[in-house]
């Protein structure tokens, strides 16, 4: 049974990587929930996307060139839907409390680029541990530095490693890589790919999946899971499967 992960949260519908937008994956019957993370100037990792907060929220500038409280004054939902949503940036933390009550997974996405500088990888897993959640929380990146970092330091965490182009033998390498998945871009992600990555044993979660015809097609032959913006309509699909 193909699993449905809310991309940033309900990010189709709610600001994206905001509380709102975890709640209404949850509401809306999302198994996983996708969200990206990173670390503020004081070293608290916070949930948002871009390495700046422009495109998403009322201020300029890096994300690493603000405090967690000058990153919380700004409004995340502001420029969503002309701002019909206000919301902070929440950090991991504030989520993981609120996730712990589920019942859903979690994939963190380990917004990093160094392959030297692995902060963000420890501060995540040590919190991760902290609430006791290993066996439900994956860890991908593109950066798959990072991925190994984070599989030497808590071998029992799954991970997978993400990739937007035509990897040769995904489930190969993802083994080459102690990863137990493999999330594709949905373009480099054919059935072929997922039937033979599956049947070794190589879970595949293609993103971002957001037709009702390609959400229908992956869950037909059976990816792992789907992640899209729109947990819903995904939930509607499956239940007419
Ligand atoms: O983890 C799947 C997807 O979120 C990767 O791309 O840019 O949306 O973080 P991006
Ligand atoms: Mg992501």
């Amino acid at each position: 049974m193909t699993q449905i992960f809310a991309h940033r949260g309900s990010s189709g519908t709610r600001p994206e990587n905001t509380m709102i937008a975890f709640y209404e994956a949850e509401k809306n019957m999302a198994d996983g929930i996708e969200l990206d993370v990173q670390l503020s100037k004081d070293g608290k990792i916070v949930i948002i996307h871009d390495q700046k907060v422009d495109r998403t929220t009322d201020g300029k500038g890096f994300v690493k060139d603000f405090t967690l409280d000058e990153l919380q004054k700004l409004d995340a939902g502001y420029r969503f839907q002309s701002g019909k949503y206000p919301a902070k940036i929440p950090t991991l933390e504030q989520f993981l409390s609120w996730f712990k009550r589920t019942e859903m997974i979690c994939n963190i996405e380990l917004k990093t680029t160094s392959v030297t500088n692995h902060e963000l990888e420890e501060k995540v897993i040590g919190l991760i541990q902290k609430y006791d959640l290993d066996d439900r929380i994956i860890i991908s990146s593109f950066n798959h530095y990072a991925i190994v970092y984070s599989y030497r330091l808590a071998p029992h965490i799954e991970t997978a490693p993400l990739f937007m182009e035509g990897l040769y033998m995904p489930w190969v390498y993802a083994e080459s890589i102690k990863a137990k998945a493999i999330h594709p871009h949905y373009k480099v992600a054919p059935k072929e790919l997922i039937q033979i990555s599956e049947k070794e044993g190589i879970k595949v979660r293609p993103f971002t999946v957001n037709k009702e015809k390609d959400l229908k097609m992956y869950m037909e032959i059976g990816a792992s899971a789907v992640i899209s913006d729109y947990p819903a309509l995904a939930r509607k699909v499956k239940d007419q499967l």
